[in-house]
């Protein structure tokens, strides 16, 4: 049994076969080939915060997979009410083929993995976001035709987003470089890998500039993540001067990318001419979440591969 619980779980092959499928995918849905292939199964996707587009991706995936998602969110279930995930795991396992939850602790994702007996997805948790970071590495791959060699920046909080980037980076040939704020640097055991796997390709400093230097991509995620909404004025001005600009691009590699997992906050991580401007990459990144979704559900349901036409 497969299970997507963090990305760093994933070897450079899975994560590399899950993007070969997600465009496999992606092509057929273009041309109406169809993979009924989840047919029978159902998705039970937990909703401990809001979303757009994890939601919409897996509920729509799914549909066209062949399956059934039920979306379950924590303010009617009981687990909003104290049932111990432990509990609601052995009873969702009765029930479902598989399990996307978006929650606050990761260990709650694992705890599910732990008790339950289907796959379990992390949809996003304080920790990690590792779907969002198989679509955007297939949109940089589709966009520059490769990912090894190339220079992937972040600019701002070391958050669930860098985290799964430099895991997913790093897994495929990329170097990572990073600008944040000292006191909102990723946690240890991220840098241990970064610097373990980044065969010297791998730095965190504090310079926007310093970091975006010939950079062949720029990353950057909101100031104040979901659940932190009362830091936001502290947070405001530590990141004041972390924002992907015109000055910022002006130092990174022709043609330079541009993405951002959205929602997007004008004026604050980037401004509306630098975001208008890629709006092309980072809208294409956002739609990719619905094909990368779907290889990812084959990859941890399906009980053989789709064929391919
Ligand atoms: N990028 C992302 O996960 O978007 P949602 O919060 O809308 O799901
Ligand atoms: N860091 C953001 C990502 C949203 C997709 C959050 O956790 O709110």
């Amino acid at each position: 049994m497969k299970h997507l619980l963090k990305l760093e779980d994933w070897s450079t092959e899975e994560i590399i076969n899950t993007l070969n499928l997600a465009d496999q995918l992606k092509y057929e849905q273009k041309h109406g080939i169809e993979h009924k292939i989840l047919k029978g199964k159902s998705l039970g996707m937990i909703f401990e915060k809001s979303s757009t587009r994890t939601r919409v991706s897996f509920e729509v995936g799914m549909t066209q997979l062949g399956g059934y998602p039920l979306f379950l969110s924590s303010n009617d279930l009981q687990i909003g009410r104290g049932e111990p995930v432990e509990d609601t795991a052995r009873v969702l396992s009765r029930f479902l083929d598989g399990i996307m939850i978006r929650t606050f602790e990761q260990k709650e994702v694992e705890a599910l993995a732990e008790y339950g007996s289907i796959p379990i997805i992390n949809g996003l948790t304080d920790y990690c976001h590792p779907c969002q970071v198989l679509a955007d590495l297939m949109t940089i791959r589709e966009f520059k035709g490769k990912l090894e060699g190339l220079k992937m920046c972040f600019i701002g909080d070391g958050n669930n987003m860098m985290n799964s980037l430099i895991v997913g980076a790093l897994s495929t040939g990329m170097s990572f470089s990073a600008a944040c704020p000292k006191d909102y640097m990723p946690p240890k055991h991220i840098i241990e890998f970064g610097e373990k796997y980044g065969n010297g390709k791998f730095e965190i400093v504090t310079d926007p500039l310093e970091a975006a230097k010939n950079a062949d991509i720029v990353y950057t995620d909101v100031w104040a993540s979901m659940g932190q909404e009362e830091e936001k004025k502290i947070r405001e001005a530590a990141f004041a001067g972390y924002q992907v600009n015109k000055e910022l691009m002006a130092v990174t590699n022709k043609d330079c990318m541009v993405l951002h997992c959205l929602p997007a906050h004008r004026g604050e991580e980037i401004t509306a001419d630098v975001f208008e401007e890629h709006a092309n990459e980072i809208f294409e990144e956002a739609e990719n979440r619905l094909h990368a979704q779907k290889a990812v559900l084959v990859e941890c349901m399906a009980d053989e591969m789709p064929e391919k036409v």
